[in-house]
């Protein structure tokens, strides 16, 4: 082995170090490229004009929203999170998304009783909304936390909710906690 393979040897090494750190930046890029690329892809989908992923026209979603921080997420916060202990979730909540009767009455009447949701004990008090809201409201602000934050339940159409509210009369008084709305759960309005 004279100095000139010497030199060689030295030269192949540098070139295959050179070929490694290219190898690695080429496995860097895709490894931070695709998550970006994908983080991209689901930002797109954020409703922008036309109709959401989840079928509902992006103008009521985005209607829906102006209610919903109007008059919901001070309790329910600005993800329909909740606050532990206090004011129940809405995501993943059954009373909202397992028919569409129970949360038109939760709204319109209010609640105030011992309520499980998401297999947490609540008892506080919510507001009558329906005395403020018109149907219309009340059907684009439950479409909204409907199809927000994860979940994933049909639209609420106002003739729904003008069905509900005639079915309640003149009451007033808010149903009583999980156990009187489970009760009116039995009596279907909605076909
Ligand atoms: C002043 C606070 C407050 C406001 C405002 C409020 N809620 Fe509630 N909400 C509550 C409380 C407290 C309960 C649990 C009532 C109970 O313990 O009987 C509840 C329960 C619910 C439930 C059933 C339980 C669950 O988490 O799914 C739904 C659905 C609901 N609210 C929807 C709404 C919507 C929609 C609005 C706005 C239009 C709204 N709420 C506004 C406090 C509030």
């Amino acid at each position: 082995m004279g100095p000139t393979s010497k030199r060689d040897n030295a030269r192949d090494g540098a070139q295959s170090t050179a070929h490694v750190v290219v190898i690695m930046l080429i496995v860097a890029f895709g490894v931070l490229a695709l998550p970006w690329m994908v983080l991209r892809k689901l930002d797109a989908r954020t409703p922008t004009g036309g109709v959401a992923a989840s079928g509902v026209p992006a103008e009521d979603l985005a209607q829906g929203g102006k209610i919903y921080y109007r008059s919901c997420a001070n309790c329910h916060q600005a993800r329909g999170e909740g606050k532990p202990g206090r004011y129940p979730p809405l995501t993943g909540s059954s009373w909202l998304l397992e028919d569409k009767e129970t949360p038109i009455r939760i709204t319109l009447l209010g609640a105030a009783g011992p309520m499980e949701v998401n297999g947490a004990l609540y008892n506080d008090v919510m507001p009558n909304l329906g005395v403020t809201l018109s149907d219309e409201d009340v059907a684009l602000v439950l479409t909204y936390v409907r199809s927000s934050w994860g979940n994933s339940a049909p639209a609420i159409t106002r003739d729904e909710v003008a069905k509900v509210r005639a079915s309640l009369g003149d009451r007033m008084e808010p149903w009583a906690g999980g156990a009187a709305l489970s009760a009116a759960r039995e009596t279907r309005v909605l076909p």
